[in-house]
């Protein structure tokens, strides 16, 4: 058995991540792994500024945003229950979103070079094992997200998506994470597949 992976899944909103983030924690298990799913932002106190502003209740600019969403971050690594602790308690963790999110978006809204360099540098951010990127086109991820039938957030437009989608794959070509692009459009099952085709060669 390897040792407890550390995996985060990205893409732009309603590529379908929750649902295959659990469909991976399910087929971990079955291979007598133990994940741990998380996400962010988180519960934290940061977590619940950054939800207000994301319903677009309590608005704040990118560079609040993406500082916010670092703090978050740091306190999501090391926190009870967070990334290191159960790394340490040998669980593997699979998180819903992390600074590639940030590097998209807010880098795409405010100075990049500096978000990356507040992520990237920050000796309190551990690097994954493994990032899945879940690829869809805006319009299909919008078909998605409308067909939820919850309250929107403020980044899901179309345009906006665009952007996010061309800034992540910047971001992956310039980074030397270990990092999948996978197809996400498909039957959830069918995209699982593809996802565990990269996960397991790692285990
Ligand atoms: P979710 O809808 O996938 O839960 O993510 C919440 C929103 O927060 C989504 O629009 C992406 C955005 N986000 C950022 O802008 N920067 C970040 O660093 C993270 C983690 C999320």
């Amino acid at each position: 058995m390897s040792r407890p992976l550390f995996i985060v899944f990205e893409g732009i909103d309603g590529s379908g991540k929750s649902t295959q983030l659990k469909l991976l924690c399910e087929r971990l298990a079955a291979n007598g792994r133990k994940p741990h799913p998380t996400a962010e932002p988180t519960d934290s106190t940061t977590g619940k500024m950054l939800r207000a502003a994301l319903s677009g209740s309590d608005p704040r600019t990118a560079a609040e945003m993406a500082a916010l969403f670092t703090l978050d971050r740091i306190h999501h690594n090391k926190c009870e229950n967070g990334i290191e602790k159960s790394l340490d308690a040998g669980f593997d963790v699979i998180s819903d979103r992390y600074y590639y999110s940030s590097l998209a978006y807010q880098g795409s809204l405010t100075d990049y070079e500096w978000v990356r360099r507040m992520n990237c540098d920050c000796p309190e951010i551990k690097r994954p094992d493994l990032c899945i990127f879940l690829d869809m086109s805006p319009k299909a991820a919008l078909a998605r997200i409308g067909s939820r039938g919850e309250a929107t957030e403020i980044y899901e437009e179309e345009e906006t998506l665009t952007l996010f989608r061309a800034t992540f794959m910047r971001v992956f070509h310039s980074l030397t994470d270990n990092i999948a692009i996978i197809d996400a459009e498909g039957t959830p099952e069918e995209v699982s597949d593809r996802v565990w085709d990269a996960v397991k060669t790692l285990l």
